[in-house]
Protein backbone atom coordinates (compact mmCIF):
# COMPACT_ATOMS: atom_id res chain seq x y z
CA UNK A 1 0.00 0.00 0.00
CA UNK A 2 1.52 2.92 -0.79
CA UNK A 3 1.72 5.71 2.28
CA UNK A 4 3.79 8.80 -0.13
CA UNK A 5 2.86 10.20 -2.98
CA UNK A 6 5.47 9.06 -5.31
CA UNK A 7 4.86 8.96 -8.77
CA UNK A 8 6.71 7.08 -11.96
CA UNK A 9 7.07 7.79 -15.45
CA UNK A 10 8.31 6.09 -18.46
CA UNK A 11 8.44 6.41 -22.08
CA UNK A 12 7.99 3.48 -24.40
CA UNK A 13 7.85 2.99 -28.16
CA UNK A 14 9.40 4.95 -30.97
CA UNK A 15 10.60 8.01 -29.99
CA UNK A 16 9.23 11.41 -31.35
CA UNK A 17 10.75 15.20 -31.34
CA UNK A 18 8.06 15.43 -28.52
CA UNK A 19 7.96 12.41 -26.15
CA UNK A 20 10.19 14.70 -23.29
CA UNK A 21 7.91 17.52 -23.59
CA UNK A 22 5.20 14.93 -22.26
CA UNK A 23 7.69 14.22 -19.54
CA UNK A 24 8.26 17.93 -18.51
CA UNK A 25 4.64 18.31 -18.49
CA UNK A 26 3.93 14.78 -16.05
CA UNK A 27 6.97 16.64 -14.07
CA UNK A 28 5.88 20.08 -13.72
CA UNK A 29 2.56 19.07 -12.94
CA UNK A 30 3.51 16.72 -10.62
CA UNK A 31 5.57 19.35 -8.50
CA UNK A 32 2.92 21.86 -8.28
CA UNK A 33 0.23 19.18 -7.44
CA UNK A 34 2.24 18.41 -4.10
CA UNK A 35 3.53 14.97 -5.06
CA UNK A 36 6.75 13.87 -3.22
CA UNK A 37 8.92 11.99 -5.52
CA UNK A 38 8.77 11.59 -9.31
CA UNK A 39 10.59 8.59 -10.62
CA UNK A 40 11.86 7.65 -14.31
CA UNK A 41 12.26 4.16 -15.16
CA UNK A 42 15.07 3.97 -17.27
CA UNK A 43 14.17 1.73 -21.03
CA UNK A 44 10.49 1.82 -19.93
CA UNK A 45 9.14 -1.49 -17.94
CA UNK A 46 11.92 -3.21 -19.62
CA UNK A 47 14.46 -1.58 -17.36
CA UNK A 48 12.05 -1.21 -14.71
CA UNK A 49 11.63 -4.99 -14.19
CA UNK A 50 15.52 -4.60 -13.90
CA UNK A 51 14.95 -1.97 -10.97
CA UNK A 52 16.36 0.84 -13.34
CA UNK A 53 14.99 4.48 -12.52
CA UNK A 54 16.20 7.65 -11.45
CA UNK A 55 14.66 10.49 -9.10
CA UNK A 56 13.72 13.41 -11.90
CA UNK A 57 14.90 16.16 -9.21
CA UNK A 58 18.76 15.13 -9.52
CA UNK A 59 18.46 15.62 -13.10
CA UNK A 60 16.09 18.55 -13.74
CA UNK A 61 17.06 21.02 -11.50
CA UNK A 62 15.80 24.47 -12.75
CA UNK A 63 13.04 26.53 -15.58
CA UNK A 64 15.63 26.18 -17.83
CA UNK A 65 15.87 22.29 -17.52
CA UNK A 66 12.31 21.70 -18.73
CA UNK A 67 12.79 24.14 -21.48
CA UNK A 68 15.46 22.08 -22.60
CA UNK A 69 13.98 18.87 -22.47
CA UNK A 70 10.56 20.12 -24.07
CA UNK A 71 13.40 20.81 -27.02
CA UNK A 72 15.20 17.52 -26.89
CA UNK A 73 14.40 14.72 -29.19
CA UNK A 74 13.60 10.69 -28.58
CA UNK A 75 13.41 9.47 -25.19
CA UNK A 76 14.89 11.41 -22.71
CA UNK A 77 14.86 8.30 -19.75
CA UNK A 78 15.43 5.45 -22.68
CA UNK A 79 12.69 3.74 -24.27
CA UNK A 80 11.61 -0.06 -25.12
CA UNK A 81 9.46 -2.08 -27.07
CA UNK A 82 8.53 -4.55 -24.78
CA UNK A 83 5.25 -6.49 -24.37
CA UNK A 84 4.07 -7.43 -20.85
CA UNK A 85 3.07 -11.59 -21.00
CA UNK A 86 -0.53 -12.14 -20.11
CA UNK A 87 -1.00 -12.20 -16.61
CA UNK A 88 -2.06 -15.94 -16.41
CA UNK A 89 1.58 -16.57 -18.44
CA UNK A 90 3.58 -15.09 -16.36
CA UNK A 91 2.40 -13.81 -12.64
CA UNK A 92 5.53 -13.89 -11.47
CA UNK A 93 5.97 -10.34 -13.41
CA UNK A 94 3.62 -8.89 -12.06
CA UNK A 95 3.88 -9.73 -9.03
CA UNK A 96 7.58 -8.27 -9.37
CA UNK A 97 6.31 -5.19 -11.10
CA UNK A 98 3.76 -4.93 -7.80
CA UNK A 99 6.67 -5.00 -5.04
CA UNK A 100 9.35 -3.22 -6.91
CA UNK A 101 5.89 -0.20 -6.83
CA UNK A 102 5.31 -0.86 -3.21
CA UNK A 103 9.39 -0.58 -2.38
CA UNK A 104 9.34 3.04 -3.92
CA UNK A 105 5.86 3.63 -2.00
CA UNK A 106 4.58 4.69 -5.75
CA UNK A 107 0.84 6.24 -6.19
CA UNK A 108 0.64 6.84 -10.26
CA UNK A 109 2.46 4.81 -12.75
CA UNK A 110 2.51 6.95 -16.46
CA UNK A 111 3.37 5.39 -19.05
CA UNK A 112 4.38 7.57 -22.34
CA UNK A 113 3.62 5.70 -25.47
CA UNK A 114 1.39 4.24 -28.78
CA UNK A 115 -0.68 1.99 -29.13
CA UNK A 116 1.74 -1.42 -28.11
CA UNK A 117 2.65 1.02 -25.45
CA UNK A 118 -1.03 1.24 -23.66
CA UNK A 119 -1.10 -2.27 -23.76
CA UNK A 120 1.00 -2.32 -20.39
CA UNK A 121 -1.16 0.15 -18.81
CA UNK A 122 -3.81 -1.77 -19.39
CA UNK A 123 -2.51 -4.95 -18.30
CA UNK A 124 -1.29 -3.17 -15.12
CA UNK A 125 -4.58 -1.38 -13.89
CA UNK A 126 -6.37 -4.85 -14.48
CA UNK A 127 -3.82 -6.57 -12.43
CA UNK A 128 -4.36 -3.71 -9.91
CA UNK A 129 -8.00 -3.61 -9.78
CA UNK A 130 -7.85 -8.02 -9.32
CA UNK A 131 -5.77 -7.97 -7.03
CA UNK A 132 -6.48 -5.23 -4.72
CA UNK A 133 -3.82 -2.71 -5.14
CA UNK A 134 -4.59 0.94 -4.75
CA UNK A 135 -1.44 2.34 -7.37
CA UNK A 136 -3.21 4.61 -10.83
CA UNK A 137 -2.41 3.74 -14.04
CA UNK A 138 -2.81 6.45 -17.01
CA UNK A 139 -1.34 6.45 -20.58
CA UNK A 140 0.32 9.54 -22.26
CA UNK A 141 -0.31 8.95 -26.26
CA UNK A 142 3.00 9.76 -28.05
CA UNK A 143 3.17 8.47 -31.64
CA UNK A 144 4.38 9.78 -34.89
CA UNK A 145 2.37 6.98 -36.74
CA UNK A 146 -0.79 9.28 -35.28
CA UNK A 147 -2.57 5.56 -35.15
CA UNK A 148 -4.15 5.82 -31.84
CA UNK A 149 -8.14 5.63 -31.49
CA UNK A 150 -10.09 8.10 -30.19
CA UNK A 151 -7.58 10.99 -30.13
CA UNK A 152 -8.15 13.18 -32.39
CA UNK A 153 -4.43 13.47 -33.38
CA UNK A 154 -0.89 12.11 -31.15
CA UNK A 155 1.89 14.09 -29.71
CA UNK A 156 4.88 13.70 -32.16
CA UNK A 157 2.92 13.62 -35.51
CA UNK A 158 2.25 17.42 -35.86
CA UNK A 159 6.14 17.74 -35.31
CA UNK A 160 7.05 14.33 -38.26
CA UNK A 161 4.55 15.84 -40.30
CA UNK A 162 5.88 19.62 -40.83
CA UNK A 163 9.96 17.99 -40.72
CA UNK A 164 8.64 16.07 -43.88
CA UNK A 165 6.59 18.67 -45.54
CA UNK A 166 9.68 21.20 -44.85
CA UNK A 167 11.97 18.39 -46.30
CA UNK A 168 9.60 17.68 -49.24
CA UNK A 169 9.68 20.77 -50.19
CA UNK A 170 13.64 20.83 -50.16
CA UNK A 171 13.58 17.84 -52.29
CA UNK A 172 11.28 19.33 -54.57
CA UNK A 173 13.50 22.47 -55.31
CA UNK A 174 16.80 20.49 -55.59
CA UNK A 175 14.86 17.67 -57.83
CA UNK A 176 13.80 20.63 -59.89
CA UNK A 177 17.21 22.27 -60.56
CA UNK A 178 18.53 19.77 -62.38
CA UNK A 179 16.00 18.51 -64.10
CA UNK A 180 16.53 20.46 -67.30
CA UNK A 181 15.54 18.41 -69.99
CA UNK A 182 16.09 15.05 -68.11
CA UNK A 183 13.41 12.29 -66.76
CA UNK A 184 13.97 12.63 -63.29
CA UNK A 185 12.00 10.62 -60.68
CA UNK A 186 12.52 11.06 -57.09
CA UNK A 187 10.85 8.41 -54.77
CA UNK A 188 10.31 9.28 -50.89
CA UNK A 189 10.22 7.07 -48.18
CA UNK A 190 7.92 7.88 -45.13
CA UNK A 191 7.34 6.07 -41.95
CA UNK A 192 3.95 4.98 -40.59
CA UNK A 193 3.78 1.30 -40.60
CA UNK A 194 0.24 0.10 -41.37
CA UNK A 195 -0.89 4.28 -41.26
CA UNK A 196 -0.70 6.69 -43.76
CA UNK A 197 -0.94 10.04 -41.69
CA UNK A 198 2.88 10.84 -42.20
CA UNK A 199 2.81 9.47 -46.31
CA UNK A 200 0.02 11.61 -46.50
CA UNK A 201 1.80 15.15 -45.18
CA UNK A 202 3.74 15.81 -47.69
CA UNK A 203 0.91 17.02 -49.27
CA UNK A 204 1.71 20.33 -47.06
CA UNK A 205 4.37 20.78 -49.44
CA UNK A 206 2.29 22.29 -51.76
CA UNK A 207 2.48 25.66 -51.56
CA UNK A 208 2.02 28.87 -53.40
CA UNK A 209 5.80 28.80 -54.83
CA UNK A 210 6.16 25.06 -54.07
CA UNK A 211 3.77 22.41 -56.98
CA UNK A 212 4.59 19.27 -53.86
CA UNK A 213 4.52 15.63 -54.97
CA UNK A 214 3.14 14.33 -57.61
CA UNK A 215 1.63 11.29 -56.65
CA UNK A 216 1.03 9.88 -53.10
CA UNK A 217 0.71 6.25 -51.86
CA UNK A 218 -0.72 5.05 -48.35
CA UNK A 219 -0.61 1.54 -47.14
CA UNK A 220 -4.34 2.30 -46.69
CA UNK A 221 -4.59 1.02 -49.97
CA UNK A 222 -3.44 -1.98 -51.68
CA UNK A 223 -0.56 -0.77 -53.84
CA UNK A 224 -0.37 -2.04 -57.65
CA UNK A 225 3.49 -2.43 -59.27
CA UNK A 226 1.27 -2.26 -62.71
CA UNK A 227 -1.11 0.24 -62.51
CA UNK A 228 1.96 2.64 -60.57
CA UNK A 229 4.00 1.75 -63.41
CA UNK A 230 1.24 3.16 -66.19
CA UNK A 231 0.87 6.22 -63.79
CA UNK A 232 4.30 7.50 -63.88
CA UNK A 233 4.54 6.88 -67.43
CA UNK A 234 1.68 8.82 -68.51
CA UNK A 235 2.79 11.65 -66.06
CA UNK A 236 6.39 11.83 -67.32
CA UNK A 237 4.15 12.81 -71.01
CA UNK A 238 3.05 16.25 -69.55
CA UNK A 239 6.35 16.44 -66.99
CA UNK A 240 9.86 15.46 -66.95
CA UNK A 241 10.29 15.84 -62.97
CA UNK A 242 8.20 13.71 -60.86
CA UNK A 243 8.63 13.44 -56.81
CA UNK A 244 6.40 10.61 -55.50
CA UNK A 245 5.64 9.77 -51.79
CA UNK A 246 5.32 6.36 -50.67
CA UNK A 247 4.47 4.80 -47.28
CA UNK A 248 7.08 2.29 -45.67
CA UNK A 249 3.95 0.06 -45.34
CA UNK A 250 2.69 -0.43 -48.95
CA UNK A 251 1.57 -3.81 -49.58
CA UNK A 252 0.81 -5.95 -52.83
CA UNK A 253 -2.42 -7.82 -53.01
CA UNK A 254 -0.79 -10.69 -51.64
CA UNK A 255 0.08 -9.16 -48.35
CA UNK A 256 3.43 -8.70 -48.57
CA UNK A 257 5.18 -5.09 -48.09
CA UNK A 258 7.31 -3.77 -50.93
CA UNK A 259 9.98 -3.95 -49.21
CA UNK A 260 10.20 -7.47 -48.89
CA UNK A 261 10.74 -7.69 -52.36
CA UNK A 262 14.32 -6.46 -52.19
CA UNK A 263 14.45 -8.61 -48.64
CA UNK A 264 14.01 -6.08 -46.03
CA UNK A 265 11.93 -6.55 -43.00
CA UNK A 266 13.77 -9.05 -41.75
CA UNK A 267 13.63 -8.11 -38.06
CA UNK A 268 10.44 -8.51 -36.10
CA UNK A 269 10.09 -7.01 -32.85
CA UNK A 270 7.94 -8.29 -29.69
CA UNK A 271 4.70 -6.88 -30.86
CA UNK A 272 5.15 -8.76 -34.48
CA UNK A 273 5.60 -5.57 -36.11
CA UNK A 274 8.19 -6.32 -38.88
CA UNK A 275 11.13 -3.65 -39.50
CA UNK A 276 10.02 -1.99 -42.84
CA UNK A 277 12.64 -0.16 -44.86
CA UNK A 278 13.51 0.01 -48.43
CA UNK A 279 10.36 0.63 -50.26
CA UNK A 280 11.61 3.57 -51.63
CA UNK A 281 15.08 2.32 -52.65
CA UNK A 282 13.11 -0.69 -54.39
CA UNK A 283 10.91 0.95 -56.31
CA UNK A 284 13.62 3.70 -57.60
CA UNK A 285 15.36 0.99 -58.88
CA UNK A 286 12.29 -0.64 -60.25
CA UNK A 287 11.54 2.65 -62.04
CA UNK A 288 15.06 3.19 -63.14
CA UNK A 289 15.36 -0.10 -64.90
CA UNK A 290 12.18 -0.08 -66.52
CA UNK A 291 12.37 3.48 -68.05
CA UNK A 292 15.76 3.95 -68.25
CA UNK A 293 15.91 7.56 -66.64
CA UNK A 294 17.71 8.72 -63.49
CA UNK A 295 15.75 8.20 -60.15
CA UNK A 296 16.79 8.73 -56.83
CA UNK A 297 15.51 7.51 -53.55
CA UNK A 298 15.10 9.04 -49.95
CA UNK A 299 14.33 7.80 -46.57
CA UNK A 300 13.45 9.66 -43.93
CA UNK A 301 14.01 7.30 -41.40
CA UNK A 302 14.76 8.38 -37.86
CA UNK A 303 15.26 12.11 -38.89
CA UNK A 304 11.23 12.65 -39.08
CA UNK A 305 10.93 11.43 -35.48
CA UNK A 306 14.24 13.54 -33.95
CA UNK A 307 14.36 16.46 -36.01
CA UNK A 308 13.00 18.62 -33.12
CA UNK A 309 15.05 21.55 -34.72
CA UNK A 310 11.52 22.23 -37.09
CA UNK A 311 9.27 20.85 -33.87
CA UNK A 312 5.58 22.09 -34.38
CA UNK A 313 5.07 24.39 -31.30
CA UNK A 314 1.66 23.08 -31.09
CA UNK A 315 2.54 19.43 -30.82
CA UNK A 316 5.38 20.62 -27.89
CA UNK A 317 2.16 22.56 -26.04
CA UNK A 318 -0.22 19.50 -26.40
CA UNK A 319 2.43 17.18 -25.32
CA UNK A 320 2.91 18.89 -22.56
CA UNK A 321 -0.69 19.43 -21.73
CA UNK A 322 -1.19 15.41 -21.94
CA UNK A 323 1.64 14.62 -19.52
CA UNK A 324 0.15 17.10 -17.43
CA UNK A 325 -3.27 15.86 -17.94
CA UNK A 326 -2.07 12.56 -16.58
CA UNK A 327 -1.24 13.59 -13.51
CA UNK A 328 -4.08 15.64 -12.77
CA UNK A 329 -6.33 12.67 -13.90
CA UNK A 330 -4.98 10.30 -11.54
CA UNK A 331 -4.63 12.32 -8.96
CA UNK A 332 -8.40 12.71 -8.78
CA UNK A 333 -8.58 8.93 -8.69
CA UNK A 334 -8.64 7.38 -12.26
CA UNK A 335 -7.00 4.65 -13.75
CA UNK A 336 -6.91 2.30 -16.57
CA UNK A 337 -7.30 5.55 -18.74
CA UNK A 338 -5.47 7.12 -21.50
CA UNK A 339 -5.45 11.22 -22.30
CA UNK A 340 -6.63 12.18 -25.36
CA UNK A 341 -6.56 15.36 -27.15
CA UNK A 342 -10.06 16.70 -28.57
CA UNK A 343 -10.24 19.01 -31.12
CA UNK A 344 -12.66 21.50 -30.05
CA UNK A 345 -12.77 24.00 -32.95
CA UNK A 346 -11.35 24.16 -35.96
CA UNK A 347 -11.54 28.20 -36.93
CA UNK A 348 -9.58 29.27 -35.04
CA UNK A 349 -7.60 25.63 -34.30
CA UNK A 350 -7.95 25.20 -30.70
CA UNK A 351 -7.68 21.88 -28.39
CA UNK A 352 -8.20 20.27 -25.02
CA UNK A 353 -7.16 17.54 -22.87
CA UNK A 354 -9.93 14.41 -22.69
CA UNK A 355 -9.74 10.89 -21.39
CA UNK A 356 -10.64 7.46 -22.05
CA UNK A 357 -10.94 3.98 -20.84
CA UNK A 358 -7.61 2.29 -22.41
CA UNK A 359 -9.05 -1.21 -23.35
CA UNK A 360 -10.43 1.19 -26.58
CA UNK A 361 -7.01 2.13 -27.20
CA UNK A 362 -4.31 -0.63 -26.34
CA UNK A 363 -3.54 -2.55 -29.54
CA UNK A 364 -5.54 -0.54 -32.25
CA UNK A 365 -4.74 1.08 -35.29
CA UNK A 366 -6.65 4.30 -36.42
CA UNK A 367 -5.92 4.55 -40.60
CA UNK A 368 -6.23 7.33 -42.53
CA UNK A 369 -10.21 7.37 -43.62
CA UNK A 370 -11.14 6.23 -47.59
CA UNK A 371 -12.87 9.06 -48.00
CA UNK A 372 -9.62 11.30 -47.23
CA UNK A 373 -7.90 9.38 -50.34
CA UNK A 374 -8.94 10.43 -53.87
CA UNK A 375 -10.55 8.16 -56.37
CA UNK A 376 -7.56 6.87 -57.49
CA UNK A 377 -5.82 5.72 -54.60
CA UNK A 378 -2.85 7.68 -54.98
CA UNK A 379 -3.18 11.45 -53.22
CA UNK A 380 -5.33 13.04 -50.30
CA UNK A 381 -8.02 14.79 -50.34
CA UNK A 382 -8.76 18.78 -49.21
CA UNK A 383 -9.96 16.90 -46.30
CA UNK A 384 -6.72 15.51 -45.17
CA UNK A 385 -4.96 18.93 -45.52
CA UNK A 386 -7.23 20.89 -43.55
CA UNK A 387 -6.60 17.75 -40.95
CA UNK A 388 -3.10 18.06 -40.54
CA UNK A 389 -2.30 21.96 -41.01
CA UNK A 390 -3.26 22.99 -37.73
CA UNK A 391 -1.05 20.74 -36.38
CA UNK A 392 2.57 21.84 -38.02
CA UNK A 393 2.12 25.69 -36.83
CA UNK A 394 4.27 27.40 -34.65
CA UNK A 395 7.76 26.67 -33.40
CA UNK A 396 9.81 27.15 -30.54
CA UNK A 397 14.01 27.76 -30.98
CA UNK A 398 16.00 25.37 -30.17
CA UNK A 399 18.95 26.74 -27.31
CA UNK A 400 21.62 27.00 -29.52
CA UNK A 401 25.53 26.20 -28.74
CA UNK A 402 28.22 26.52 -31.08
CA UNK A 403 26.07 27.06 -34.01
CA UNK A 404 24.22 23.21 -32.77
CA UNK A 405 20.72 22.88 -30.74
CA UNK A 406 21.42 21.96 -27.33
CA UNK A 407 19.69 18.87 -25.23
CA UNK A 408 18.92 18.05 -22.11
CA UNK A 409 20.72 14.30 -21.17
CA UNK A 410 20.35 12.38 -18.74
CA UNK A 411 23.47 12.26 -16.27
CA UNK A 412 24.09 9.27 -14.33
CA UNK A 413 26.52 10.68 -12.40
CA UNK A 414 23.61 12.33 -10.50
CA UNK A 415 21.73 9.41 -9.98
O1 LIG B 1 6.19 3.47 -34.13
C1 LIG B 1 6.80 4.51 -34.79
C2 LIG B 1 7.71 4.06 -35.87
O2 LIG B 1 8.46 5.18 -36.11
C3 LIG B 1 7.05 3.50 -37.14
O3 LIG B 1 6.58 4.49 -37.99
C4 LIG B 1 8.18 2.72 -37.75
O4 LIG B 1 7.73 1.70 -38.59
C5 LIG B 1 8.85 2.18 -36.55
O5 LIG B 1 8.62 3.06 -35.50
C6 LIG B 1 10.32 1.97 -36.73
O6 LIG B 1 10.83 1.53 -35.54
P1 LIG B 1 12.33 1.09 -35.33
O7 LIG B 1 13.16 2.32 -35.39
O8 LIG B 1 12.34 0.43 -34.02
O9 LIG B 1 12.66 0.18 -36.48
Amino acid sequence: MSTKRNIIVGQSGGPTSVINSSLAGVYKTAQERGFNKVYGMLHGIEGFLDEQYVDLSTQIHTYMDIELLKRTPSAFLGSCRCKLPEIYESPDTYEKIFSILDKLEIEVFIYIGGNDSMDTIKKLSDYAIVHGHSQKFLGVPKTIDNDLALTDHTPGFGSAAKYIAASTKEIIRDALGLSYNKENITIIEVMGRNAGWLTGATVLARTEECVGPDLIYLPELTFDMDKFTDTVMNLLKKKKNLVIAVSEGIKLEDGRYVCELSGGADYVDAFGHKQLQGTAAYLANYLGAKIGCKTRAVEFSTLQRSASHIASRTDIDEAFMVGGAAVKAADEGDTGKMVVIDRVSDDPYMAAAGIYDVHRIANNEKLVPREWINKEGNFVTQEFIDYVKPLIQGSYHPFMVNGLPQHLVLNMNNK
